[in-house]
């Protein structure tokens, strides 16, 4: 029994006779390639070159008609300067026609005018003009297609990207699951299988739930290099063919499909993938959906490819080409793979001009109305303020989607919008929002979670909107008790923006526009081992810095003014990123109690496991205070903070008169707050605080050592400070350089602030999302800022 052939089989003698009766062709016939079907290419008498296409016994009559329908219709557009093949029609004027082959199957045949030309994949496209012209050629070809409808465009193909997923899930185990080279491209040297899994997943997370709202129409769904014909001189598209996966999907998949050939063998993926989407947006305008989804949909073609291939492999094994030709595939995934995400796509956005549409304000607008609408007194950061429109982890985006490194944010402490916290938001948001007049549970498990973290002393919390309201409350808490109200406060320290933490923050009623302090107020020197009166971080000093504790509660008494508290940071954040000398709260407190006063720690900045042994700083210096202030941190930018205490001062406080506050401790402020400190847990966030914040502070000093203009390092867990000095003898602030310093990191990309009553110490307490690849970025930029004119002593 003879076998049938699914590729129709003819001799050249065979066509030529159908040929010269079906079409009056006469000629001379030779091979063309092709997977099931017969091509063959027809060089007439006079030199006119066709392409013969006899379609294998299966093909649909209905598919090659919907090719037909577009090939005639995007030969007739006058818009699209691409050359595409012309149909030939047969003596009895159809462009599809039914023959026998020698075996008597039936199939069908066309006649098609042959495209001069090189492949792409033959010729040397390095410029971005040629992606110029793909993307708008495509953008050309896709307006046309958009006006066709046929039948056979609803079909089933593999290689639409609709069932991408599907096909991998399927395909996947063919891969052989090695480690990746490690080239330039691959830097995580992850193994392939890890790769694919990822472009799966961010697929399935960030495409899937999309593909309603994707614009869908018939694409041409197979820009790759050896349907497109080139000018290369022009470095320009000139013809295209092959339309056999032509099927209705996604638009935006004839862009995706396009750039993952586009980027092979190329290191400039990001660049070439923004000029074709630019390119083709200016002819085909996108919608902001289509480039969100672009990134995973490259990610996702290139793993279906790397799947069927591999499967075809596990087919044909001996057909090592199949092999050789995926690793430009890996190389571009792998690339991929180091895209920021979020970067990619904002940058798209504006190359596209299409965040100015859902943008309303340019950064100038913006300042003119704070200027005149919102208080002149809310400063903004750098000389050229930055507008920030996306956070992810340690990084925060601007408009353009360039990347920054955050590295100041001690408020968005386990990373700027952190799933968990953001999930655990929404949900209690979409559930309910009331106050603590209800019972509810958030409330209950919130205080347990974080009175876990505390000292058994303390055991009472109540929840408030900001650290300001949790010092006010906190004042109030310890008047109550003691019947007193004279304080003693560290020199230049800054308690919050209500008017009783003004009255405490020597920063304010002794900086620009303040009042001065208040006569119930006394001031102790700031407990800095590095320039203050007592230097050295030893017992020694903290005894001696202890006793001006004492001096200055003295100093109170002799003015008839019995001490109320002493409230002091448990590291000095705006005094200047000061660590305390050893011992030196436990001398305090001492002094402090031993005046019938409260201690009150302030862990607004510091808190939270920031410091990486403990989770509050002042457990470093082995006290209990009698009240604590928490906020920034706790929200991870929600408002959201707390004062917690002892039993006995808030029984003090139960006076008859209600304590109501309208959204301090709802259920929403408390989802946020467990998730914040899950996150904590269970990202091992705190051990994660003390190794990098112990590997930046030894960068630091070993900078610190080449570079005299860094006076001194100091810090716990990842609060850090760096002062810069002119001179390391007289101290005199490097302010200037410092400046510089902090501009020109700007400029690479990191950001970060200066602190201190001469705003000359380096500032350094980011989100805990900081990575060691984050740390080694922010050493060897410093390291090189630091070599420049402009940060000279
Ligand atoms: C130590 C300290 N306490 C209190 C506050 C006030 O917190 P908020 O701005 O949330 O009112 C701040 C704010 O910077 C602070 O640094």
């Amino acid at each position: 029994m003879t076998s049938i052939s699914v590729t129709p089989q003819l001799s050249h003698g065979q066509l030529l006779n159908i040929l010269n009766e079906q079409y009056g062709l006469v000629g001379e016939l030779s091979d063309l390639p092709s997977y099931i079907d017969l091509n063959r290419k027809l060089t007439t008498a006079d030199g006119k070159q066709l392409v013969v296409k006899i379609a294998n016994i299966h093909q649909s009559a209905d598919d090659l008609a919907f090719e037909n329908l577009v090939i005639n219709r995007l030969s007739q557009e006058s818009s699209i300067e691409l050359q595409v093949p012309s149909l030939i029609s047969a003596k009895s004027g159809d462009d599809l026609i039914e023959i026998k082959d020698e075996q008597n199957q039936s199939c069908l045949m066309r006649v098609i005018a042959f495209l001069d030309g090189k492949i792409w994949a033959e010729t040397d496209t390095s410029q971005l003009s040629f992606v110029e012209s793909l993307g708008e050629s495509l953008a050309q070809i896709d307006k046309t297609l958009a006006t066709i409808e046929h039948p056979a465009a609803h079909r089933y193909l593999k290689w639409d990207i609709r069932h991408s997923n599907i096909i991998v899930r399927k395909y996947k185990s063919y891969i052989q699951n090695e480690v990746l080279d490690n080239t330039e491209e691959n830097q995580t040297g992850g193994t392939k299988i890890n790769l694919i899994n990822q472009a799966l997943q961010s697929y399935e997370a960030q495409v899937l739930p999309l593909y309603e709202e994707l614009p869908s129409q018939i694409i041409y769904n197979d820009a790759n290099d050896y349907n497109l014909l080139v000018n290369e001189e022009k470095q320009q598209v000139c013809g295209l063919f092959d339309f056999g996966d032509m099927v209705s999907s996604f638009r935006i998949a004839e862009i995706a499909i396009a750039s993952a050939y586009a980027i092979m063998n190329k290191t400039n993926a990001e660049e070439i993938i923004g000029a074709m989407v630019q390119a083709y947006h200016q002819v085909n305008p996108l919608k902001p959906v289509e480039i969100k989804v672009l990134l995973p949909m490259i990610k996702m073609r290139l793993a279906v490819s790397l799947s069927l291939s591999s499967y075809q492999y596990s087919q044909s094994p001996e057909n090592d080409y199949l092999l050789i030709s995926q690793q430009g595939a890996w190389k571009a995934l792998s690339q991929l793979d180091q895209i920021d995400a979020i970067s990619f796509e904002l940058k798209l956005m504006w190359l596209t001009e299409l965040n100015s549409k859902q943008e309303l304000e340019q950064p100038q607008d913006i300042i003119d109305y704070r200027k005149k609408h919102l208080s002149e007194n809310l400063s903004l950061a750098y000389d050229e303020p930055l507008k920030i429109v996306a956070g992810r982890g340690a990084y925060l985006y601007n408009e353009k989607g360039t990347r920054y490194l955050d590295m100041v944010n001690n408020v968005c402490h386990v990373g700027h919008c952190h799933p968990g916290v953001v999930a655990a938001g929404q949900r209690q948001m979409s559930t309910l929002n009331t106050n603590t007049r209800y019972l509810h549970d958030n409330i209950v498990r919130f205080a347990e979670k974080l009175l876990s973290t505390m000292p058994k002393e303390l055991s009472v919390c109540m929840f408030v909107n900001s650290g300001s309201e949790a010092n006010e409350l906190a004042l109030r808490l310890a008047r109550k008790y003691t019947n007193r109200k004279a304080m003693v406060v560290v020199e230049g320290a800054y308690h919050g923006n209500a008017n009783a933490c003004i009255d405490i923050s020597p920063y304010k009623f002794d900086g620009p526009g303040g009042d001065g302090a208040p006569d119930w107020i006394k001031q102790t020197l700031v407990p800095d081992p590095y320039r203050g009166k007592y230097r050295g971080r030893n017992e020694e000093t903290g005894l001696q810095y202890g006793k001006d504790v004492k001096r200055a509660i003295e100093a109170l008494a002799q003015e008839d003014q019995p001490l109320c508290a002493f409230i002091c940071e448990s590291i000095q954040g705006v005094g200047g990123q000061v660590i305390h000398p050893p011992g030196y709260l436990k001398s305090a407190y001492a002094h402090v109690r031993d005046a019938g006063g409260v201690c009150i720690a302030d862990e607004v900045q510091v808190g939270m496991g920031r410091v990486g042994t403990h989770w509050w700083a002042f457990q470093t210096q082995d006290v209990v205070p009698d009240i604590v202030t928490i906020g920034k941190p706790l929200g991870n930018g929600h408002p959201l903070a707390a004062v917690v205490t002892t039993q006995e001062i808030a029984d003090s406080f139960v006076t008859g008169m209600e304590y109501f506050n309208t959204f301090g401790g709802n259920p929403v402020s408390c989802a946020i707050g467990c998730a914040v400190i899950d996150a904590v847990e269970q990202g091992g966030l705190m051990a994660h605080a003390l190794q990098l914040g112990e590997y930046l502070q030894q960068g630091l000093r070993q900078l610190q050592s080449k570079f005299p203009v860094i006076g001194d390092v100091r810090g716990l867990g990842m609060f850090i400070g760096a002062e810069f000095v002119k001179d390391r003898d007289t101290l005199e602030p490097a302010v200037e350089q410092i400046d510089y310093v902090i501009e020109r990191l700007k400029s690479e990309g990191i950001l970060l602030t200066t602190e201190g009553p001469f705003h000359n110490v380096l500032k350094i307490k980011p989100p805990l999302a900081f990575s060691k690849q984050d740390a080694d970025f922010f050493l060897s930029s410093l390291e090189m800022i630091l070599t420049e004119q402009g940060a000279q002593p």
